[in-house]
C-alpha cells in the first residue's frame, strides 16, 4: 500500500453524500487517527491520505526518499517539513478533481498548516472539517505497545479488535509486524512529547477558523466514529446525510 487508499463506498448508504468533503482527523500518535479515518473514508467514499503510511512505503520501496527520512521516523522525529510538504502536495495534486479525502497525520506543525492554507487556496479549495481525537496519555502508551500492521497493505490491529489477532493480515494475508517506532518506550515517549509541544498551534489555527472540532477518543473504535459522524452530520446538514 502507498499510503493513499481509495475507498469504494460502503453498501447500504446510498449516494447521499452531495459534496465531497475535505477533512483533517489530528491527535496524537495512538489516538485513533488511522483507524478513524480509514472507517470514514469506507463510509464517505473519500482517499485516506496517512503521511506516515507514505513515508514507511517509500522506506520499504527503498526510494531515495525512503532513504532520506528513515533515520527521523525510527527516532519518532518529525521529517523535514519542507520535504513533507512536498510528498503531500503531489499526493493532493493526482487526485481526480474535486475528490473529497482525510488527512491522517498531516499537519504536525504550524508551518504545514498555513502551507496547506495556501495550497488549498491557490487551487480555489477549501478545508471543511479538522477533527481532533483526544485520549489521556497513559492509553496511548498501551495502544502502541500492542499495535501490529500488516507489513504489505497497512492495516491497523490492536487491542479493539478483541485480544489474540492471527499472525497473518485478514485482509490480504501480509505479515504482521511491530512498527519500528513502537518498539521503545522512550521512542513513543518522545513522539508523544512532540505532538504535546507542536500541536496546540495548529489547534488554536483551525479553531480561529472555526473549523475545529474535538473528540473524546476512549470510547470504543464504533463510538469513536459514531461520535465523529455525529459532528460531521450537524455540520453539513442539508448538504450530507449519514446513517448512524
Ligand atoms: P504516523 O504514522 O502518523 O504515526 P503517529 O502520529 O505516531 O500516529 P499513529 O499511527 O502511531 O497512531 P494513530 O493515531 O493513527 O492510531 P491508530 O489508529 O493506529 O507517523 C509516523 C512517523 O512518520 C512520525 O513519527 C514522523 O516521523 C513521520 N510523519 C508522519 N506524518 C508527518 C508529518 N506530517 N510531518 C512530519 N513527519 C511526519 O491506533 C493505535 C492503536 O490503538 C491500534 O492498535 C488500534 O487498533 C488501537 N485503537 C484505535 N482506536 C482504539 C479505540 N477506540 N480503543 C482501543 N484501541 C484503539
Amino acid at each position: 500500500e502507498d499510503g493513499i487508499r481509495d475507498q469504494p463506498r460502503s453498501r447500504g448508504l446510498g449516494d447521499v453524500y452531495k459534496r465531497q468533503l475535505q477533512l483533517i482527523v489530528m491527535g496524537p500518535p495512538g489516538s485513533g487517527k488511522g483507524t478513524q479515518s480509514l472507517a470514514l473514508a469506507t463510509d464517505i467514499g473519500a482517499m485516506h491520505i496517512s503521511t506516515g503510511d507514505l513515508f514507511r512505503h517509500h522506506e520499504r520501496s527503498a526510494t531515495s526518499l525512503g532513504d532520506q527520512i528513515q533515520g527521523f521516523m525510527k527516532k519518532g522525529d518529525l521529517v523535514p517539513d519542507h520535504i513533507t510538504i512536498a510528498m503531500l502536495k503531489d499526493k493532493i495534486e493526482s487526485l481526480p478533481d474535486g475528490k473529497g479525502y482525510i488527512l491522517d497525520g498531516f499537519p504536525r506543525t504550524l508551518n504545514q498548516a498555513i502551507s496547506f492554507d495556501e495550497m488549498l487556496t491557490a487551487g480555489s479549495s477549501k478545508l471543511d472539517l479538522v477533527i481532533c481525537i483526544d485520549v489521556p496519555e497513559r492509553q496511548l502508551e498501551h495502544r502502541l505497545l500492542r499495535r501490529m500492521i500488516c507489513a504489505e497493505c497497512s492495516l491497523v490491529y490492536g487491542s479493539h479488535v478483541g485480544g489474540e489477532y492471527d499472525e497473518y493480515c485478514k485482509n490480504c494475508g501480509g505479515e504482521l509486524q511491530k512498527r519500528v517506532d513502537d518498539s521503545d518506550k522512550e521512542v513513543i515517549g518522545h513522539r508523544l512529547k512532540k505532538y504535546l509541544d507542536l500541536s496546540l498551534p495548529i489547534i488554536d489555527h483551525y479553531q480561529t477558523h472555526g473549523i475545529l472540532h474535538r473528540i473524546d477518543g476512549t470510547g470504543s473504535v464504533t463510538e469513536v466514529t459514531t461520535a465523529i459522524k455525529r459532528v460531521l452530520a450537524s455540520t453539513f446538514k442539508g448538504t450530507l446525510s449519514f446513517n448512524y
